[in-house]
Parts: C-alpha cells; sequence; structure tokens
C-alpha cells in the first residue's frame, strides 16, 4: 500500500530537523562512541563519566528513557555525553559528513524473536555494512543480547561480513548494569573489531521507513 504524501512529508522533516540538531550537536570529523538503544541511560552515563575524553551519545526512540537519561547525565555534571531521540538508521544517515564511529554500543537491542519479524532487528548484513564505512581500522563494536538465538545469528554474520572481525580476547571496558541486563538470567557478549577490509557501498544503508516500534 503507498504511502499517503502527508506521512511522508512528516518523516521528510523530522529527518531534517535531526540534521539539524546533529550538525550542531557534532562537529565535523568527531569521532563518537555511540550506543544504539541507550534505554534509561545507565550504561552510557557510567561510561562517558569512565572515558572523559570520548564523546558519547546515546540514540533511543522512547522520550521518556531519554528525558531519565538526560537527568542521570545532569547529575553526573557530564559534557561529553548526549542523548539524541532517533530511530538509529534515521540517526546514522543523519550523520554529519566526516563524523566517524569509534565505538558501537548495542546493548539488549530488542529481539523480535518470530522469525517472520527478523529483518527488524537492528543487527543485520546492511546496516553492519553501513557501520563499517563510517568506522576506521579498529572501531570496536559491542553487542550484549539476552537472547541465544539473536546472538548466534550475529555472530556467524559477522566473520562472513569481512568488514568486522570477532575478537574474543577483547575485554569489556565497563560493566555497568543496565535495565534489561538486571531482568536478565543469563546473556551472552562479542567484541568485534573492524578490519581493513573495505565495506560494500551497495550493502549500505539506504533511506527507509521506520520499523515499528520494538516490542519491549
Ligand atoms: C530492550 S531495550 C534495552 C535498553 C538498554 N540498552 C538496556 O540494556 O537496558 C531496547 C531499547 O532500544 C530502543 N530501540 C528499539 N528500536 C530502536 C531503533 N530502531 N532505534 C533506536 N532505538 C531503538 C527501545 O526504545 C529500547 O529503549
Amino acid at each position: 500500500m503507498p504511502f499517503q504524501p502527508e506521512f511522508l512529508a512528516r518523516i521528510a522533516e523530522r529527518r531534517a530537523a535531526l540534521r539539524t540538531e546533529l550538525a550542531t550537536l557534532l562537529p565535523a570529523r568527531q569521532a563518537i562512541t555511540w550506543e544504539i538503544g541507550s534505554g534509561h541511560g545507565h550504561f552510557l552515563v557510567q561510561y562517558a563519566a569512565a572515558f572523559p575524553e570520548k564523546f558519547c551519545v546515546g540514540v533511543d526512540i522512547i522520550r521518556d528513557r531519554l528525558n531519565r537519561s538526560g537527568k542521570k547525565r545532569d547529575r553526573a555534571r557530564l559534557t561529553n555525553c548526549h542523548f539524541v531521540q532517533a530511530e538509529a538508521r534515521e540517526f546514522f544517515d543523519a550523520l554529519p559528513p566526516g563524523v566517524t564511529l569509534q565505538e558501537i554500543w548495542v546493548l539488549f537491542p530488542d529481539p523480535w524473536p518470530k522469525k517472520r519479524h527478523h529483518k527488524n532487528r537492528i543487527l543485520q548484513a546492511e546496516f553492519l555494512e553501513a557501520l563499517a564505512n563510517r568506522s576506521g581500522e579498529g572501531t570496536r563494536l559491542y553487542f550484549r543480547t539476552d537472547h541465544a538465538e539473536y546472538f548466534r545469528a550475529v555472530a556467524l554474520l559477522l566473520p562472513e561480513l569481512k568488514t568486522w572481525q570477532l575478537d574474543p580476547a577483547a575485554p569489556w571496558p565497563l560493566e555497568q548494569e543496565t535495565v534489561f541486563q538486571a531482568r536478565a538470567p543469563a546473556y551472552q557478549s562479542l567484541v568485534a573489531i573492524r578490519t581493513s577490509h573495505p565495506a560494500t557501498p551497495a550493502e549500505t544503508t539506504a533511506p527507509r521507513l521506520p520499523p515499528p516500534v520494538g516490542p519491549r
């Protein structure tokens, strides 16, 4: 079914506003630590406090969680930690030219457990290639989930892409329990490192309509 012009216009407007916001927040050539689905901000606020030299940006689609995150950041008086309301792929597409990803954190992303919903998962080949395009050699991708099948799918996919290499020996630089980690009976983590292999331009992210809001 084709989308109504008013709906498409609202999306275009939202994306333009995001570009303006990011152009102000991120001076060109800034290397950022990006947390996708930063939730209530527990992780990123602690991380930014532990690594004041890093410029940290958390992105989430839920306003209330971002407000709570911002309050934590303000209580900690951090100037290197920012929270932006955006869909992750829209945020990525709106990044100013020259901004690179130094680290990418994906902690307990929505698992979309039903097979027919796997297409909504954030970590998929196309997006991982797009992330690789904005990353320098050595950029680290940190992924943690309590969903065993999602974990396995990503762990199998990454080596296939050649742009990311799993590093089982890489340390987890900071342990800070998140809301969803606290609820998880068990979880698995991986670290992948950007290789020097060129990312395939055909597999980079394209403008798209946002997915529906996640199940949790
Ligand atoms: C399961 S929660 C995990 C939150 C946090 N990382 C934690 O461990 O507590 C997933 C978070 O990702 C956000 N989210 C889901 N899809 C997203 C998307 N496409 N772009 C940005 N955030 C998204 C949700 O709003 C939610 O806060």
